[in-house]
């Protein structure tokens, strides 16, 4: 019913518990983001394995989608390497990064397609018993992916999910003083998705009361923080950055739904999170005029906030999205080009795994409606 692999290491200067962390281990490898080398938390990190004894070797300059062929470049020198701890210090992809490389370097004789969704009428084969520990730190405050069993990877164009408890980091360190440096764009984007994390999760088939806990939580928090930590208030973001991990918790065990489904393969017109907040006011409505679970369920989000009902939840997320300056689809696509990929997406959509949780089945048909309405509000 629930389930957490993670250990959660937080507070602000807790990047500094790397030195108990990796003590006892010889050879770590730090996969990080350049951003963390610019702000010399890469740097610190290094410093805090030496003086555990440790050997360090750290990658940079990842690209921001992971991919098969980028993973099989950098293996030879981390084969070579041996680490016996992995630390992926940066954003989600940065540790999805991490996690997929930890599958090919433990499991070298697996075939990756066998052990990937693509969608969600595929039946991939177990992932075995993977061997090297991995620590996230992460430094942007959405993703949850330090403490996801999932990581998304990119071969010849199509999107792999491989999805396992093996590859959930073993640590999380959760610093505040990383997402400080979080451009304000990067902040709203991912902080709107940690509403959408919540907000899904709380409404997926799969929720139950532990996963809500969390999800709820996080909803309340986003409200409440999310402009203060957009302001740059460390507090705030220093709350938003926990909230991220607990929406993370709350999706992990509940899933997500046609929301997820939608930004998924719209991927291609911008960043995850903003096309989650533009896309989640309509797929609230779709769901609620459809589901009176779902209704239900949005009524409880509402009441936790102070707010009526359903209608007063959308309007009040709406309201969050505008003072955030969230932009209109037609505003960052051109109605050409959208209209031209329609189809595909609303049929990938249909597809993605995610939709089996949301609480109404929708056919393409609907979604492309969706997608439709969302463009011309
Ligand atoms: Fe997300």
């Amino acid at each position: 019913m629930f389930w957490l692999k993670t250990r959660i290491i937080g507070g602000k200067g807790s990047l500094e518990k790397l030195r108990k962390e990796t003590s006892g281990y010889e050879r770590v490898l730090i996969m990080a983001s350049n951003s963390m080398r610019r702000y010399g938390f890469l740097d610190e990190a290094e410093n805090y394995v030496r003086e555990a004894g440790a050997e360090v070797l750290s990658i940079t300059g990842l690209p921001a989608e992971p991919s098969v062929d980028v993973i099989e470049d950098f293996l030879p020198r981390v084969r070579e390497f041996e680490p016996d701890l992995l630390v992926a210090l940066g954003g989600g992809s940065v540790i999805d990064t991490t996690k997929a490389l930890k599958v090919f370097y433990d499991a070298p004789e697996l075939n990756f397609e066998e052990i990937a969704f693509i969608d969600r009428f595929s039946k991939p084969k177990s992932v075995p018993k993977l061997k090297t520990k991995l620590i996230a730190v992460p430094s942007t405050s959405g993703a949850g992916s330090e403490v996801s069993g999932a990581s998304v990877l990119k071969k010849g164009g199509i999107k792999y999910n491989v999805v396992t408890p093996e590859i959930a980091p073993d640590v999380a360190i959760l610093d505040p003083r990383l997402p400080m440096a979080m451009p304000r764009e990067v902040a709203r984007n991912s902080g709107l998705d940690v509403l959408v994390h919540g907000i899904e999760a709380y409404t997926t088939k799969a929720a139950n009361d532990f996963s809500d806990a969390m999800a709820i939580k996080a909803i309340k928090t986003v409200f409440d923080y999310l402009e203060k930590s957009l302001e740059g208030d460390e507090k705030a973001r220093e709350k938003m950055h926990y909230a991220a991990t607990m929406a993370g918790i709350a999706f992990l065990n509940a899933r997500l739904g046609l929301c997820h489904a939608m930004s998924h393969k719209a991927a291609w017109i911008g960043s995850h999170g903003l096309l989650n907040a533009i896309f989640i006011p309509h797929v609230m409505e779709f769901n609620a005029r459809r589901s009176e679970y779902a209704r239900k369920r949005y009524d409880e989000i509402a009441r936790e906030l102070g707010l009526n009902d359903w209608r007063a939840l959308i309007e009040a997320v709406k309201g969050l999205n505008e003072r955030t300056g969230v932009p209109k689809l037609s505003e960052i696509v051109d109605e050409e080009t959208f209209m031209g990929r329609l189809d595909e997406m609303a049929e990938k959509a249909y597809r993605d795994g995610l939709l089996s949780f949301n609480p109404v089945e929708a056919k393409p048909k609907e979604i492309k409606e969706l997608y439709l309405k969302v463009y011309k509000s």
